[in-house]
């Protein structure tokens, strides 16, 4: 078969080589987009006068053809035509013969590319946007329902001080709400469109690259051609991005995972979304929080697979960059499965709001509270640190809690130690004191998911 690129060349490729040097395989994923360019490019260059009206309809048509044809299955790919650009053109001049090899007027595989996976990384990101929303709703439901659900926070992962786990989701809310709001500057950042920058120079037609954009919907053209072509800040970005966004889903499935332990049993989370073992007929593993773990290392491989790549190009296009579609790929389509499964997984899981509240009032999570009642009484905090340390050692010597001691037995630490003590140190108390902006108590929570549900609002 004849290369669209064949003129210059005595000898067939080698077999190996073709296949070696074909994307089709990957960059068939990208036939929408590149449709979508195409289209645009034609109808520019009718307007423009390279191309006349009919042979624009011509082309449009088919093309529109051709992507019926490709969703409906039909289509072969062919490697010998190396990738999804070449594989539509050839399509397109089967189809409409001599009108069809006019397409690539004004045009080279460099600048289709750049534009076909920024359309790509476009469209991805505006539906992550929409994922990290539903997810932040997520958490949002399961706050509302968890206000007082009292459960400890960790520090060092030892018993720290009393939080909810509404408080405790709700630091999850706010990633996501990072995560949205940097895919929104990625979307301000990489508002540009490469179509016009050619193989690396631009082209001698007068093509109009302000109406590709419009009709691609950028607010302006790249500025440099050789930027143009062989930027992929945006899959970068794109990626790490993505690379955040996992970490954080990755944290909060580690919890999870912890919490249904049957050490912690703070939740179980529902059979849907869970595996046993095929030797032990007794499991119940937390699988699906274990990949969304798991693929996170994944996604970080991606982003400096694609990093890496990129570090030594010269400018301006080159083949390496053809490497950037299959981590791009999956990094994205990762971080969108893990969004998808987490929801319905937080959503079903059943809390043990019970062992939460144990698991709060011992391990002497009220400790600051004392030593902070101290200092309320008239004591230095150093001092109150140290008085309350001595406390807390004679009761694990004792093997009792702070609320056990007696008010005479509190006396001979510090005389200050009054009546008033249990209250200020029951768990509820402590975290309905930590009513600041930021704090766990529930009043504070349900206003910092109203502020929350305004962001979401407004977006
Ligand atoms: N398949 C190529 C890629 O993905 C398209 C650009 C090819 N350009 C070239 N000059 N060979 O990067």
């Amino acid at each position: 078969m004849e290369k669209l690129w064949g003129g210059r060349f005595e000898k067939n490729t080698d077999s190996l080589m073709e296949d070696f040097n074909s994307s089709i395989g990957f960059d068939k994923k990208l036939y929408h987009f590149d449709i979508v360019g195409s289209k645009a490019h034609a109808t520019m260059l009718a307007k423009s006068g390279i191309i006349s009206d009919k042979e624009c309809k011509e082309i449009v048509d088919a093309l529109m053809e051709i992507e019926c044809e490709i969703e409906s299955g039909k289509v072969e790919f062919s490697t010998k035509n190396e990738d999804i650009h070449m594989n539509i053109e050839v399509l397109l001049t089967n189809k409409i013969g001599e009108t069809g090899k006019k397409l690539h007027t004004a045009r080279s595989r460099n600048d289709q590319i750049a534009l076909d996976l920024k359309l790509y990384s476009r469209d991805a990101v505006i539906n992550i946007q929409e994922l990290l929303k539903q997810w932040i709703k997520t958490l949002i439901k399961v706050s509302e329902d968890n206000i007082d659900t009292v459960m400890p926070g960790y520090t060092h992962l030892q018993r720290a001080q009393p939080i909810t786990l509404a408080h405790h989701l709700m630091a999850y809310a706010e990633m996501a709400k990072r995560d949205y709001l940097k895919l929104s500057s990625w979307l301000d950042i990489h508002d540009t469109n490469p179509l016009g920058s050619g193989a690396l120079a631009g082209t001698t037609f007068e093509i109009d690259r302000q109406y590709t954009t419009e009709l691609l919907g950028f607010s302006s053209p790249t500025l440099n051609s050789l930027d143009g072509v062989s930027d992929r800040d945006y899959a970068i970005d794109l990626l790490s991005n993505a690379s955040v966004g996992m970490m954080h889903l990755s944290r909060l499935c580690e919890e999870l995972i912890l919490w249904s332990s049957q050490e912690f049993g703070f939740v179980e989370i529902d059979d849907a979304y869970s595996t046993g073992s095929s030797m032990m007929p007794q499991k119940k593993n937390p699988d699906a929080a274990e990949l969304i773990r798991g693929k996170t290392g994944r996604v970080y491989g991606d982003l400096l697979s694609l990093l890496t790549t990129m570090k030594g190009i010269p400018l301006a296009y080159n083949k390496d960059m053809q490497e950037d579609k299959e981590c791009l790929f999956d990094g994205v389509e990762t971080w969108i499965k893990c969004l998808t499964i987490i929801i319905p997984m937080i959503k079903t899981m059943k809390i043990k709001n019970d062992n939460m509240y144990k698991a709060a009032s011992g391990g002497f999570t009220n400790a600051t509270d004392l030593a902070d009642y101290l200092v309320k009484k008239g004591v230095a905090f150093r001092d109150a640190h140290k008085i309350t340390g001595e406390i807390v050692l004679d009761c694990i010597y004792k093997d009792i809690t702070l609320e056990e001691i007696s008010i005479n037995e509190y006396k001979k630490y510090c005389d200050l130690i009054e009546e008033d003590v249990y209250g200020e140190i029951s768990v509820l108390s402590c975290i309905r004191k930590r009513n600041i902006v930021g704090g766990p108590s529930g009043e504070y929570v349900k206003k910092h998911i109203d502020i929350m549900n305004t962001f979401l609002v407004d977006k």
